[in-house]
């Protein structure tokens, strides 16, 4: 049985409104947390012969980053074709990209290189769209399990014709879904997990997503697509759902919100959507980082926060042009400012609430909260030891502060605000070590 201790500053996002940051320890056995304490209960237990690490003063250990929406097979577009709206982009970029995804050697190649890359950016979750094809999105989620990063994967689903001929017939893709479903959990690990994925109501129609529904319940899956993005997706979806009052009106009718349900965007829902969100528990990945790139619009989130829908934090690769979500926070941090500033929507969002969207409230997003997000005992240890002495790094003399006052907090807002992934010298999956530190460099 492995069992070790770690002993330092401890930093969780227990909500919105409350971080706990303290001195203690995290005792972990088989991966799960089994004792959660101060310093001073730690001092007088009892740990002969058990493995202890006690972490250095300018280090403190958190919850790992939960990545709520990104597109695996658009990583090699990653800071590229950024120049056209979001119908165009997909039309002239996307599409051309995923399709190449019928290679399964080239689908192996990339998602290695995506996972590690995740990882290193201290992403130990993430709920990813992989591509049309079956045995290419496998290829991810054998690239999970084998890097050992906790992941929800879903086989991107469409069955409306578009110019890269990238698109299935809606029998062979109800087929494809359930051979999909069947063989992730055939691999029987406690990672990984298949999510059903409708890309969006452009690309599917009622029939498919209607079946995909009932694939849902019969398996007992999540649900992700994607909402009220980009004014003329909206227009155009109303236009082909005519008898639908709004676009959440057509997910509704076909069965597809629930509260295992995660809809990426929601930048322009009414207050009537907002609160059929939060009646059915429906949540939303936040992915300011895409919404601006592909100037789709600024995202409210303290509007679908105020009226208790749940959020998490997506990096929408590669609409999105960073992988990291500490970097999606900051962004998260400047559209709510500048709503606020332009728009009376606030107060913006702060950073204590940015670091509650990257892990707790990412893990809830995504339905996970009862097995990560915060350090609990029976939680697995899903996390994050940073640094923010680290050589080269961007911050090395943390402790001169004269602005804060308390330092673990203020080592906290420093990371939020000007870290890196330098400065993350470790992350634990399920208490296995899955950073590979060769790679740290590269963000
Ligand atoms: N809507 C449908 N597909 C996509 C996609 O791949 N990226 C983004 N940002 N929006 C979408
Ligand atoms: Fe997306």
């Amino acid at each position: 049985m492995s069992k070790f201790i770690i002993v330092g500053d401890i930093v969780s996002p227990t909500s919105l409104n409350e971080l706990q940051c303290y001195s203690g320890y995290i005792q972990v056995e088989n991966g799960k947390i089994t004792e959660v304490g101060t310093r001073e209960a730690f001092d007088i237990k009892q740990n002969v012969g058990l493995h202890i690490d006690v972490i250095k003063p300018e280090q403190f250990v958190m919850p790992g980053f939960v990545d709520c929406h990104t597109h695996a097979p658009q990583f090699p577009n990653l800071g590229l074709g950024l120049d056209r709206p979001l119908l165009e982009w997909l039309d002239k970029y996307t599409f051309p990209l995923e399709n190449k995804y019928s290679d399964e050697q080239f689908a192996a190649n990339v998602y290695e290189k995506v996972v590690k890359r995740l990882l290193n950016n201290g992403t130990t979750t993430a709920c990813y769209f992989g591509s049309l094809h079956l045995n290419g999105t496998l290829e991810l989620v054998k690239s999970a399990i084998q890097h050992n990063q906790r992941a929800l994967v879903g086989k991107v689903s469409m069955n409306i014709q578009n110019n890269a001929g990238y698109y299935n017939n809606t029998a062979d893709e109800l087929r494809d879904v359930e051979l999909f479903i069947n063989s992730v959990n055939g691999y029987q690990n406690s990672l990984v997990e298949p999510i059903i994925t409708p890309r969006f109501a452009v690309s599917c129609d009622g029939e498919l997503m209607r079946g995909l529904s009932n694939l849902a319940n019969k398996y007992q899956c999540a649900i992700q697509s994607h909402i009220s993005e980009n004014k003329k997706e909206i227009e155009y979806v109303l236009q082909i759902h005519s008898s639908c009052s709004d676009y959440t009106d057509i997910y509704n009718r076909c069965g597809i919100l629930n509260n295992r349900c995660i809809m990426a965007h929601a930048v322009y829902l009414s207050d009537t959507e907002m609160s059929t969100f939060a009646r059915l528990g429906v949540s939303v990945a936040h992915c300011p980082a895409s919404n601006t790139r592909l100037r789709s619009g600024m995202c409210p989130v303290r509007r679908l926060l105020d009226y208790n829908v749940s959020v998490g934090l997506g990096t929408d690769v590669s609409g999105g042009d960073s992988a990291s979500i500490l970097d999606a926070m900051r962004r998260a941090m400047d559209v709510s400012e500048h709503l606020s500033m332009t728009q009376g929507v606030g107060p913006a969002i702060g950073w204590k609430e940015a670091l509650y969207l990257a892990t707790a409230g990412g893990a809830k997003a995504l339905g996970l909260q009862d097995r990560i997000g915060t350090f609990e005992v029976g939680k697995s240890f899903d996390a994050l030891l940073i640094d923010m002495a680290v050589p080269h790094g961007p911050i090395d003399n943390y402790t001169t502060s004269s602005a804060g006052t308390d330092a673990i907090v203020d080592k906290v807002q420093k990371f939020v605000y000007c870290g890196d992934d330098r400065n993350i010298v470790q992350a634990y999956v399920n208490g296995k070590q899955v950073k590979n530190i060769q790679q740290s460099w590269t963000k």
